[in-house]
């Protein structure tokens, strides 16, 4: 396994962010939305860098991988609990490979009635893309493989580690 961002690198990088998401809601009400688990320590280290005041909710989705279902066709295993009807939503995610996946449950939000749903990734991969989305905040760009850590995982293991490696294959 190869780093290819320190904790260091992604902590500078994730205060960054957490200024320019709290520029662009400034004064608002914001609700974040994290995807889990793979969402949990951007996250966690994103909110503290929001200076605004933050509310929270979780999902947990799941892509039909297998061929029997609609093509971008996303289940939601665990939805939110709050409202969110008239509210500014900023959904919070570890990587955006394929954008399925975000793109269902984006809409899946606007259909909730939100004032405004806006999307930021930590890593985005945007060679992969099939989905017409692109995050409105991200923190890296990447076009490496699969990378694991700080929260990513391959079959639930990495995902504690605080740096981000690419995996060999
Ligand atoms: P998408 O619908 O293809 O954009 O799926 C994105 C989801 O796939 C992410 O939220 C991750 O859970 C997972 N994923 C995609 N690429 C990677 C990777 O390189 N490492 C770990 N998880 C990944
Ligand atoms: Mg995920």
């Amino acid at each position: 396994m190869k780093v290819l961002f320190r904790a260091d690198e992604i902590a500078e990088r994730v205060k960054v962010l957490g200024r320019e998401i709290s520029s662009c809601y400034r004064g608002g009400d914001l609700m974040v939305i994290g995807i889990l688990k793979g969402s949990f320590m951007f996250l966690s280290d994103l909110v503290r860098q929001i200076d605004a005041p933050v509310q929270l909710d979780f999902v947990r989705l799941s892509s039909y991988m297998n061929a029997r279902e609609p093509q971008g066709t996303v289940k939601i295993t665990m939805d939110i609990e709050n409202d969110i009807k008239g509210r500014d939503v900023l959904i919070v995610d570890d990587i955006l490979d394929t954008g399925q996946s975000m793109l269902a449950f984006r809409r899946h939000l606007e259909d909730k009635s939100a004032q405004s749903v806006r999307v930021c990734t930590l890593l985005d991969k945007t060679y992969r893309r099939q989905a017409p989305i692109q995050p409105d905040f991200y923190g890296f760009r990447i076009d490496d493989g699969f990378v694991v850590g700080y929260g990513l995982d391959y079959a639930e293991q990495y995902r504690a580690l605080p740096d981000i490696y690419v995996l060999d294959t």
